[in-house]
Protein backbone atom coordinates (compact mmCIF):
# COMPACT_ATOMS: atom_id res chain seq x y z
CA UNK A 1 0.00 0.00 0.00
CA UNK A 2 0.60 3.68 -0.67
CA UNK A 3 0.45 6.86 1.59
CA UNK A 4 -1.73 9.18 -0.40
CA UNK A 5 0.64 11.54 -0.67
CA UNK A 6 3.15 8.73 -2.44
CA UNK A 7 0.76 7.69 -5.09
CA UNK A 8 0.07 11.05 -5.88
CA UNK A 9 4.06 11.85 -6.38
CA UNK A 10 4.08 8.18 -8.61
CA UNK A 11 0.95 8.95 -10.39
CA UNK A 12 1.07 12.67 -11.36
CA UNK A 13 2.40 13.72 -14.54
CA UNK A 14 1.46 17.45 -15.22
CA UNK A 15 4.03 20.13 -15.74
CA UNK A 16 6.27 21.25 -12.77
CA UNK A 17 5.01 17.47 -10.66
CA UNK A 18 8.20 14.79 -9.73
CA UNK A 19 6.57 12.36 -11.63
CA UNK A 20 5.78 15.20 -14.34
CA UNK A 21 9.68 16.22 -14.12
CA UNK A 22 10.86 12.36 -14.68
CA UNK A 23 8.71 11.68 -17.64
CA UNK A 24 10.09 15.26 -19.28
CA UNK A 25 13.32 13.14 -19.15
CA UNK A 26 11.92 10.53 -21.62
CA UNK A 27 10.73 10.59 -25.76
CA UNK A 28 7.48 9.24 -25.60
CA UNK A 29 5.49 8.12 -29.18
CA UNK A 30 2.80 9.86 -29.97
CA UNK A 31 1.30 9.09 -33.10
CA UNK A 32 2.01 6.67 -35.88
CA UNK A 33 3.83 8.15 -38.72
CA UNK A 34 1.66 7.26 -41.29
CA UNK A 35 -1.40 8.27 -39.61
CA UNK A 36 0.22 12.02 -39.43
CA UNK A 37 -1.01 13.38 -43.08
CA UNK A 38 0.69 16.79 -44.36
CA UNK A 39 -1.50 19.78 -43.90
CA UNK A 40 -3.86 18.44 -40.80
CA UNK A 41 -3.15 19.36 -37.76
CA UNK A 42 -4.15 17.39 -35.13
CA UNK A 43 -4.66 17.90 -31.46
CA UNK A 44 -3.14 16.18 -28.95
CA UNK A 45 -2.66 15.63 -25.50
CA UNK A 46 0.51 14.77 -23.89
CA UNK A 47 1.50 14.66 -19.93
CA UNK A 48 -1.20 17.11 -18.97
CA UNK A 49 -0.49 19.63 -22.14
CA UNK A 50 -2.32 20.18 -24.14
CA UNK A 51 -0.80 20.33 -28.13
CA UNK A 52 -1.05 20.66 -31.99
CA UNK A 53 0.87 18.47 -34.01
CA UNK A 54 1.50 19.02 -37.62
CA UNK A 55 4.01 17.42 -40.95
CA UNK A 56 4.86 20.71 -43.14
CA UNK A 57 5.73 20.05 -47.18
CA UNK A 58 8.95 18.88 -46.40
CA UNK A 59 7.99 15.94 -44.25
CA UNK A 60 8.98 17.96 -40.74
CA UNK A 61 6.88 17.44 -38.27
CA UNK A 62 5.95 20.60 -35.27
CA UNK A 63 4.42 19.89 -32.21
CA UNK A 64 3.44 22.96 -30.77
CA UNK A 65 1.30 24.43 -27.92
CA UNK A 66 -2.57 24.13 -28.77
CA UNK A 67 -3.20 27.47 -28.16
CA UNK A 68 -2.33 30.34 -29.46
CA UNK A 69 -0.21 32.82 -28.13
CA UNK A 70 -2.32 35.83 -29.17
CA UNK A 71 -5.05 35.29 -27.89
CA UNK A 72 -5.30 31.63 -26.90
CA UNK A 73 -8.08 30.15 -30.24
CA UNK A 74 -6.90 26.72 -31.10
CA UNK A 75 -4.13 25.84 -33.78
CA UNK A 76 -6.24 22.74 -34.35
CA UNK A 77 -8.18 24.86 -36.91
CA UNK A 78 -4.37 26.46 -38.42
CA UNK A 79 -2.98 25.87 -41.71
CA UNK A 80 -0.20 24.50 -42.70
CA UNK A 81 2.02 26.96 -44.98
CA UNK A 82 5.29 25.12 -46.40
CA UNK A 83 6.73 24.07 -42.59
CA UNK A 84 4.91 26.25 -40.64
CA UNK A 85 1.56 27.15 -39.03
CA UNK A 86 -0.42 30.08 -39.42
CA UNK A 87 -3.33 30.45 -36.59
CA UNK A 88 -7.13 31.01 -38.15
CA UNK A 89 -8.15 33.57 -36.16
CA UNK A 90 -5.31 36.93 -37.03
CA UNK A 91 -3.22 34.73 -38.69
CA UNK A 92 0.08 34.90 -36.43
CA UNK A 93 2.65 32.23 -38.17
CA UNK A 94 4.81 30.30 -36.20
CA UNK A 95 7.36 27.97 -36.99
CA UNK A 96 8.11 24.51 -35.81
CA UNK A 97 10.87 26.02 -33.20
CA UNK A 98 7.99 28.44 -32.20
CA UNK A 99 9.64 30.98 -33.48
CA UNK A 100 6.82 33.93 -34.61
CA UNK A 101 7.51 34.81 -38.17
CA UNK A 102 4.65 36.99 -39.14
CA UNK A 103 1.72 39.11 -37.11
CA UNK A 104 -0.07 40.87 -39.88
CA UNK A 105 -2.48 42.69 -38.15
CA UNK A 106 0.52 44.64 -36.63
CA UNK A 107 1.72 47.37 -37.93
CA UNK A 108 4.40 46.85 -40.78
CA UNK A 109 7.15 47.89 -38.69
CA UNK A 110 6.13 46.68 -35.39
CA UNK A 111 8.64 44.35 -33.65
CA UNK A 112 6.11 42.81 -31.38
CA UNK A 113 6.42 39.26 -33.41
CA UNK A 114 10.05 38.98 -32.26
CA UNK A 115 9.11 38.77 -28.69
CA UNK A 116 6.60 36.01 -28.74
CA UNK A 117 8.05 32.68 -27.87
CA UNK A 118 5.69 29.84 -28.19
CA UNK A 119 5.76 26.32 -27.04
CA UNK A 120 7.46 23.96 -29.16
CA UNK A 121 8.66 20.64 -28.82
CA UNK A 122 11.55 18.67 -30.51
CA UNK A 123 9.98 15.72 -32.74
CA UNK A 124 11.96 12.66 -34.32
CA UNK A 125 10.47 9.75 -36.32
CA UNK A 126 11.70 6.14 -35.64
CA UNK A 127 10.55 2.64 -36.97
CA UNK A 128 7.03 4.46 -38.23
CA UNK A 129 6.25 5.92 -35.18
CA UNK A 130 6.35 9.78 -34.03
CA UNK A 131 8.36 10.54 -31.23
CA UNK A 132 8.39 14.06 -28.81
CA UNK A 133 10.31 14.90 -25.92
CA UNK A 134 9.50 17.35 -23.29
CA UNK A 135 12.44 18.15 -21.59
CA UNK A 136 14.20 21.12 -22.77
CA UNK A 137 17.52 21.66 -23.17
CA UNK A 138 19.86 18.76 -23.96
CA UNK A 139 17.63 15.62 -24.79
CA UNK A 140 19.29 12.26 -25.16
CA UNK A 141 18.84 9.88 -28.40
CA UNK A 142 15.61 7.75 -28.83
CA UNK A 143 16.70 4.41 -26.97
CA UNK A 144 17.60 2.51 -29.98
CA UNK A 145 15.58 -1.04 -29.06
CA UNK A 146 16.61 -3.88 -31.52
CA UNK A 147 12.56 -4.76 -32.98
CA UNK A 148 12.59 -1.33 -33.30
CA UNK A 149 15.44 -1.19 -36.03
CA UNK A 150 15.75 -4.81 -37.15
CA UNK A 151 15.97 -5.00 -41.04
CA UNK A 152 15.32 -8.68 -41.21
CA UNK A 153 11.79 -8.89 -40.54
CA UNK A 154 8.47 -7.19 -41.07
CA UNK A 155 7.48 -4.44 -39.12
CA UNK A 156 3.96 -3.11 -38.02
CA UNK A 157 2.79 -0.02 -35.90
CA UNK A 158 -0.46 0.77 -34.29
CA UNK A 159 -1.76 3.37 -32.23
CA UNK A 160 -4.23 1.05 -30.38
CA UNK A 161 -6.39 2.86 -27.61
CA UNK A 162 -6.91 5.44 -24.93
CA UNK A 163 -7.55 3.78 -21.51
CA UNK A 164 -9.26 6.12 -18.95
CA UNK A 165 -6.64 5.23 -16.66
CA UNK A 166 -3.51 6.59 -15.32
CA UNK A 167 -0.41 5.19 -16.63
CA UNK A 168 1.13 3.45 -13.40
CA UNK A 169 -1.77 0.64 -12.95
CA UNK A 170 -1.55 0.08 -16.80
CA UNK A 171 2.15 -0.58 -16.40
CA UNK A 172 1.66 -2.51 -13.37
CA UNK A 173 -1.17 -4.49 -14.53
CA UNK A 174 0.80 -5.59 -18.69
CA UNK A 175 4.43 -5.82 -17.30
CA UNK A 176 4.54 -6.99 -13.60
CA UNK A 177 1.79 -8.82 -12.90
CA UNK A 178 2.18 -12.17 -14.65
CA UNK A 179 0.16 -13.92 -11.72
CA UNK A 180 -3.07 -12.64 -13.18
CA UNK A 181 -2.59 -13.98 -16.20
CA UNK A 182 -4.15 -17.61 -16.01
CA UNK A 183 -7.18 -16.11 -13.97
CA UNK A 184 -8.38 -12.96 -15.96
CA UNK A 185 -7.34 -14.76 -19.43
CA UNK A 186 -7.22 -18.61 -18.40
CA UNK A 187 -11.15 -18.87 -20.37
CA UNK A 188 -9.46 -17.04 -23.51
CA UNK A 189 -5.78 -18.05 -24.18
CA UNK A 190 -5.95 -21.95 -23.17
CA UNK A 191 -2.32 -22.37 -23.11
CA UNK A 192 -2.80 -19.80 -19.88
CA UNK A 193 -5.53 -22.77 -18.06
CA UNK A 194 -4.86 -22.06 -14.47
CA UNK A 195 -3.86 -25.53 -12.68
CA UNK A 196 -2.59 -25.87 -9.26
CA UNK A 197 0.72 -25.50 -8.22
CA UNK A 198 1.99 -25.22 -12.08
CA UNK A 199 3.60 -21.84 -12.26
CA UNK A 200 6.31 -20.14 -10.56
CA UNK A 201 7.50 -16.73 -11.15
CA UNK A 202 10.58 -14.54 -11.11
CA UNK A 203 11.53 -10.97 -10.94
CA UNK A 204 14.68 -9.24 -11.35
CA UNK A 205 15.81 -5.65 -12.12
CA UNK A 206 17.62 -4.77 -15.27
CA UNK A 207 19.74 -1.86 -16.54
CA UNK A 208 16.52 -0.65 -17.92
CA UNK A 209 13.47 -1.56 -15.39
CA UNK A 210 12.85 -5.18 -14.80
CA UNK A 211 12.14 -8.62 -16.34
CA UNK A 212 9.68 -11.11 -15.11
CA UNK A 213 9.82 -15.17 -15.58
CA UNK A 214 6.79 -17.21 -15.47
CA UNK A 215 7.37 -21.09 -15.90
CA UNK A 216 4.72 -23.18 -16.12
CA UNK A 217 5.00 -26.62 -15.39
CA UNK A 218 3.99 -29.37 -18.78
CA UNK A 219 -0.09 -29.54 -19.00
CA UNK A 220 0.25 -33.58 -19.92
CA UNK A 221 1.33 -36.27 -17.84
CA UNK A 222 4.94 -37.58 -18.79
CA UNK A 223 5.68 -34.26 -21.31
CA UNK A 224 9.07 -33.02 -20.25
CA UNK A 225 8.80 -29.76 -21.55
CA UNK A 226 8.66 -26.43 -19.59
CA UNK A 227 7.03 -23.49 -20.55
CA UNK A 228 9.35 -20.07 -20.13
CA UNK A 229 7.96 -16.67 -20.38
CA UNK A 230 9.92 -13.60 -20.24
CA UNK A 231 8.68 -10.23 -19.99
CA UNK A 232 10.22 -6.75 -19.76
CA UNK A 233 9.10 -3.59 -18.52
CA UNK A 234 11.28 -0.67 -19.40
CA UNK A 235 11.02 2.70 -17.95
CA UNK A 236 8.92 4.73 -17.76
CA UNK A 237 6.02 2.79 -19.62
CA UNK A 238 7.46 0.31 -22.04
CA UNK A 239 6.06 -3.54 -22.60
CA UNK A 240 8.69 -5.84 -24.17
CA UNK A 241 6.79 -9.47 -24.68
CA UNK A 242 7.96 -12.13 -27.22
CA UNK A 243 4.97 -14.48 -28.61
CA UNK A 244 6.05 -17.56 -30.36
CA UNK A 245 3.34 -19.59 -31.03
CA UNK A 246 5.62 -22.76 -32.17
CA UNK A 247 4.04 -25.24 -30.15
CA UNK A 248 1.04 -25.04 -27.84
CA UNK A 249 0.88 -26.74 -24.69
CA UNK A 250 -1.23 -29.76 -26.37
CA UNK A 251 2.15 -30.06 -28.85
CA UNK A 252 0.65 -28.69 -31.98
CA UNK A 253 3.55 -26.86 -34.29
CA UNK A 254 2.80 -24.06 -36.49
CA UNK A 255 4.74 -22.83 -39.24
CA UNK A 256 5.23 -18.93 -38.09
CA UNK A 257 8.49 -17.59 -36.19
CA UNK A 258 8.09 -15.95 -32.76
CA UNK A 259 6.81 -11.87 -32.87
CA UNK A 260 8.86 -9.31 -31.17
CA UNK A 261 5.86 -7.19 -29.32
CA UNK A 262 6.95 -3.39 -27.79
CA UNK A 263 4.22 -1.57 -26.22
CA UNK A 264 4.74 2.06 -24.86
CA UNK A 265 1.82 3.44 -22.85
CA UNK A 266 2.08 7.00 -23.17
CA UNK A 267 0.75 9.48 -20.60
CA UNK A 268 -2.43 11.64 -22.09
CA UNK A 269 -2.84 13.32 -18.35
CA UNK A 270 -2.95 11.70 -14.98
CA UNK A 271 -6.36 10.18 -15.99
CA UNK A 272 -5.87 8.73 -19.25
CA UNK A 273 -2.87 6.56 -20.78
CA UNK A 274 -2.67 6.07 -25.01
CA UNK A 275 -0.77 2.47 -26.38
CA UNK A 276 0.93 2.06 -29.47
CA UNK A 277 2.01 -1.08 -30.51
CA UNK A 278 5.16 -1.97 -32.52
CA UNK A 279 5.26 -5.53 -33.90
CA UNK A 280 8.45 -7.54 -35.15
CA UNK A 281 8.22 -10.55 -36.80
CA UNK A 282 11.78 -12.04 -38.22
CA UNK A 283 12.06 -13.47 -41.54
CA UNK A 284 12.06 -11.89 -44.84
CA UNK A 285 9.97 -14.88 -46.68
CA UNK A 286 6.41 -14.52 -45.62
CA UNK A 287 4.11 -12.50 -48.08
CA UNK A 288 2.16 -9.61 -46.53
CA UNK A 289 -1.36 -11.39 -46.56
CA UNK A 290 0.34 -14.29 -44.97
CA UNK A 291 1.78 -11.90 -41.91
CA UNK A 292 -1.86 -10.44 -41.84
CA UNK A 293 -3.34 -13.13 -41.07
CA UNK A 294 -0.86 -14.52 -38.88
CA UNK A 295 -1.37 -11.41 -36.41
CA UNK A 296 -4.83 -11.48 -36.70
CA UNK A 297 -4.95 -14.53 -34.96
CA UNK A 298 -1.65 -14.32 -32.74
CA UNK A 299 -0.70 -10.82 -31.51
CA UNK A 300 -4.15 -10.18 -30.64
CA UNK A 301 -3.97 -6.71 -32.51
CA UNK A 302 -7.12 -7.17 -34.05
CA UNK A 303 -8.65 -7.89 -30.86
CA UNK A 304 -7.45 -4.72 -29.48
CA UNK A 305 -9.11 -2.72 -32.68
CA UNK A 306 -12.32 -4.99 -32.98
CA UNK A 307 -12.87 -4.28 -28.85
CA UNK A 308 -11.83 -0.87 -28.70
CA UNK A 309 -13.94 0.72 -26.30
CA UNK A 310 -14.45 -2.55 -24.27
CA UNK A 311 -18.25 -3.61 -24.80
CA UNK A 312 -20.26 -3.49 -21.65
CA UNK A 313 -23.98 -4.49 -21.24
CA UNK A 314 -26.94 -2.51 -20.60
CA UNK A 315 -26.01 -1.95 -17.33
CA UNK A 316 -22.63 -0.92 -18.11
CA UNK A 317 -20.25 -3.96 -17.31
CA UNK A 318 -17.45 -4.83 -19.37
CA UNK A 319 -18.52 -8.16 -20.87
CA UNK A 320 -14.91 -9.17 -20.71
CA UNK A 321 -15.05 -11.13 -23.90
CA UNK A 322 -11.46 -10.74 -25.02
CA UNK A 323 -8.17 -9.97 -23.40
CA UNK A 324 -8.08 -6.49 -23.84
CA UNK A 325 -11.45 -6.41 -22.96
CA UNK A 326 -10.73 -8.38 -19.92
CA UNK A 327 -7.15 -6.15 -18.70
CA UNK A 328 -9.64 -3.15 -19.37
CA UNK A 329 -12.13 -3.85 -17.01
CA UNK A 330 -9.12 -4.49 -14.49
CA UNK A 331 -7.31 -1.32 -14.82
CA UNK A 332 -9.73 0.64 -15.49
CA UNK A 333 -12.38 -0.67 -12.68
CA UNK A 334 -9.16 0.32 -10.39
CA UNK A 335 -10.54 4.35 -10.88
CA UNK A 336 -8.79 6.68 -12.94
CA UNK A 337 -5.70 6.71 -10.32
CA UNK A 338 -6.03 3.16 -8.33
CA UNK A 339 -6.66 3.99 -5.08
CA UNK A 340 -3.55 2.77 -3.25
CA UNK A 341 -4.12 3.83 0.21
CA UNK A 342 -6.55 0.75 0.55
CA UNK A 343 -4.50 -1.93 -1.15
CA UNK A 344 -3.21 -4.48 0.67
CA UNK A 345 -0.25 -5.99 -1.42
CA UNK A 346 0.58 -9.62 -0.91
CA UNK A 347 3.58 -11.93 -1.81
CA UNK A 348 2.55 -11.97 -5.59
CA UNK A 349 2.81 -8.77 -5.80
CA UNK A 350 6.78 -8.52 -5.83
CA UNK A 351 6.74 -7.06 -9.36
CA UNK A 352 3.93 -4.22 -9.05
CA UNK A 353 6.53 -3.19 -5.78
CA UNK A 354 9.72 -3.33 -8.05
CA UNK A 355 8.48 -1.56 -10.33
CA UNK A 356 7.51 1.53 -7.86
CA UNK A 357 10.69 1.47 -6.63
CA UNK A 358 12.61 1.75 -9.59
CA UNK A 359 9.79 4.66 -10.73
CA UNK A 360 10.40 6.28 -7.20
CA UNK A 361 14.07 6.24 -7.62
CA UNK A 362 14.30 7.64 -11.24
CA UNK A 363 12.00 10.76 -9.91
CA UNK A 364 14.52 10.79 -7.10
CA UNK A 365 17.72 11.26 -10.01
CA UNK A 366 15.88 13.41 -12.17
CA UNK A 367 15.08 15.57 -8.52
CA UNK A 368 19.24 15.54 -7.79
CA UNK A 369 19.51 15.90 -11.75
CA UNK A 370 20.75 12.80 -12.71
CA UNK A 371 19.29 10.44 -15.82
CA UNK A 372 17.26 8.35 -14.47
CA UNK A 373 17.04 4.59 -15.51
CA UNK A 374 15.80 3.97 -19.21
CA UNK A 375 17.60 6.97 -20.35
CA UNK A 376 20.53 6.09 -21.99
CA UNK A 377 23.05 8.48 -23.51
CA UNK A 378 24.84 6.39 -26.62
CA UNK A 379 23.25 5.13 -30.68
CA UNK A 380 23.78 1.48 -30.07
CA UNK A 381 21.62 -1.20 -30.19
CA UNK A 382 19.66 -2.39 -26.94
CA UNK A 383 18.59 -5.71 -26.43
CA UNK A 384 15.43 -6.03 -24.18
CA UNK A 385 15.39 -9.70 -22.96
CA UNK A 386 12.26 -11.44 -23.38
CA UNK A 387 11.02 -14.77 -24.46
CA UNK A 388 8.44 -17.48 -25.45
CA UNK A 389 9.63 -20.84 -25.46
CA UNK A 390 9.62 -24.48 -24.41
CA UNK A 391 12.36 -25.95 -22.61
CA UNK A 392 13.38 -29.49 -22.38
CA UNK A 393 14.31 -30.23 -18.84
CA UNK A 394 14.48 -34.17 -18.89
CA UNK A 395 12.69 -36.80 -16.70
CA UNK A 396 15.34 -37.54 -14.13
CA UNK A 397 14.71 -35.32 -11.50
CA UNK A 398 11.62 -33.58 -10.56
CA UNK A 399 9.50 -30.97 -12.91
CA UNK A 400 9.71 -28.40 -10.06
CA UNK A 401 13.00 -28.49 -8.61
CA UNK A 402 13.88 -27.94 -12.22
CA UNK A 403 12.47 -25.09 -12.49
CA UNK A 404 13.25 -23.40 -9.44
CA UNK A 405 16.89 -24.17 -10.15
CA UNK A 406 15.94 -22.51 -13.32
CA UNK A 407 14.30 -19.20 -11.98
CA UNK A 408 17.18 -18.94 -9.69
CA UNK A 409 19.55 -19.27 -12.13
CA UNK A 410 17.85 -16.97 -13.91
CA UNK A 411 16.99 -14.16 -11.38
CA UNK A 412 21.17 -13.66 -11.19
CA UNK A 413 22.66 -14.76 -14.26
CA UNK A 414 19.43 -13.81 -17.03
CA UNK A 415 20.53 -17.82 -18.18
CA UNK A 416 17.43 -19.94 -19.17
CA UNK A 417 19.48 -22.79 -20.26
CA UNK A 418 18.87 -26.28 -18.22
CA UNK A 419 22.46 -27.69 -17.12
CA UNK A 420 23.26 -31.12 -15.02
S1 LIG B 1 -5.67 34.05 -31.64
FE1 LIG B 1 -4.23 33.30 -33.04
S2 LIG B 1 -3.76 35.01 -34.27
FE2 LIG B 1 -5.22 35.78 -32.86
FE1 LIG C 1 -3.63 -9.12 -18.88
Amino acid sequence: MLQHEENRVLTSVGPGTPCGKYMRRFWHPVAVSDELKAEEPVRIRILGEDLVMFRGSSGEIGILGLHCSHRCASLEFGKVEENDLRCSYHGWLYDRQGHCLEQPTEPEDSTFKDRITHKAYPVQEAAGLVFTYMGGDDPPPIPRYEAMFREDGHRYVYSMYTNPANFLQIVENGSCDAFHVPFLHGSKVDRYIYREGREMHWFRETDYGLASLTLRKPVKEGDTTVYAHITSSVMPHLTKITLRPLRNMEGHEYAMPPIELMVWHTPVDDYNTTAFELLFIPGKDYDKAQLDKYIDGVAMTKDYKKSWPPKRDERGRYLLESVPEQDAAMVVSQGPVSPRHNEHLATSDIGVIMVRKVLKEGIDNVAGNRDPKGVVRHDDIIQIPSTDEWIEVGAEREVGAIMKDIGERWVTTGDLTVKG
